[in-house]
């Protein structure tokens, strides 16, 4: 399986925040945004990993990741011009999917919990069609909803609806299996003249061949796109790390638990940042892995 993290935009909703610097670049806590949906692919053991963003932002963000090598990952990168919509990710994308399966990240999506490595592990094994992730929320209004018959089985997919049919919001982590491209390809602009996520799942409902896995009560999902939600994410994220002592989406841990880095790779990336720490946290981690 491919991934891609889409990080384009302009983060309006941020400004001035987002006057010089890149949305999926502002810390949420101890680390840049992007390390969160970065974590998630790495989790789910994707090593292949394309990055979408701004031609302005494209070169911070190449900056701070490199081509992935230090992580064990192979990161490349693509320029959005403008805004064209989240699925535009799959035909900008279209080269790295080549034939393979894909999951796709939104760069301001956060995602923690205990089982989220099985839940991954086991959705990207069986990707027939879509996998989506479902996740109970206060305001569903404000994203993609779906819908589940008594049976569990996806009855309906809206953008954005005012009266919500359930509260369950499909959260910014896609699975695909490669008929994407196709259907990407095809969809028609929607009224605010973008290609929308919400259509493409649509496509997927309408042949049988979406499913929404719940992410469920215990997990914590986010999206920091405004002010208020990147403080927000910084806390929870402040709470855990400081009192369990673990960090939450450290990419140079993640990476050593899967085994894309051993513990000396590890331990030097730790070193490079010693002076803070995040830094002597990953040296900890690959003291402690030797
Ligand atoms: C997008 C999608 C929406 C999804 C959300 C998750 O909305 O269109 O379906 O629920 O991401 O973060 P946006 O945040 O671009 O408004």
């Amino acid at each position: 399986m491919k991934g891609i993290i889409l990080a384009g935009g302009h983060g309006t909703r941020l400004y001035p925040l987002t006057l010089a610097v890149s949305k999926q670049l502002l810390p949420v806590n101890d680390k840049p945004m992007i390390y969160y949906p970065l974590s998630a692919l790495m989790l789910a053991g994707i090593r292949e990993i394309l990055i979408i963003s701004t031609p302005t932002d494209l070169p911070q963000i190449a900056r701070l990741l490199r081509d992935g090598s230090h992580l064990g990952l192979d990161i490349t990168y693509a320029q959005q011009d403008e805004p064209k919509g989240l699925a535009d990710a799959f035909i900008i994308g279209a080269d790295h999917i080549g034939g393979d399966t894909v999951a796709l990240a939104l760069g301001d999506n956060i995602f923690h919990g205990n089982s989220f490595y099985d839940l991954l592990q086991e959705s990207v094994a069986d990707v027939d069609g879509c996998v989506l992730f479902g996740y109970p929320v206060s305001d569903p209004e404000r994203y993609g909803v779906g819908e589940t018959d008594e049976n569990g089985v996806l009855v309906s997919i809206e953008e954005k609806p005012a009266n919500p049919r359930s509260n369950r919001a499909i959260v910014g982590l896609y699975l695909y299996d490669n008929n994407v491209i196709d259907i990407a390809k095809n969809l028609r602009p929607s009224a605010r003249g973008e290609l929308e996520i919400t259509d493409v799942n649509l496509t997927y409902l309408e042949q049988g061949k979406a499913r929404l896995r719940d992410l469920g009560r215990g997990f914590a999902w986010m999206d920091a796109g405004t002010p208020d939600s990147i403080l927000q994410a910084s806390q929870y994220v402040q709470v855990l790390e400081n009192r369990q002592g673990v960090r939450i989406a450290c990419v140079e841990e993640i990476a050593l638990r899967m085994g894309f880095i051993d513990a000396e790779a590890c331990d030097r990336l730790g070193a490079l940042l010693s002076t803070s720490s995040y830094g002597r946290y990953v040296r900890a981690v690959a003291a402690e892995f030797r």
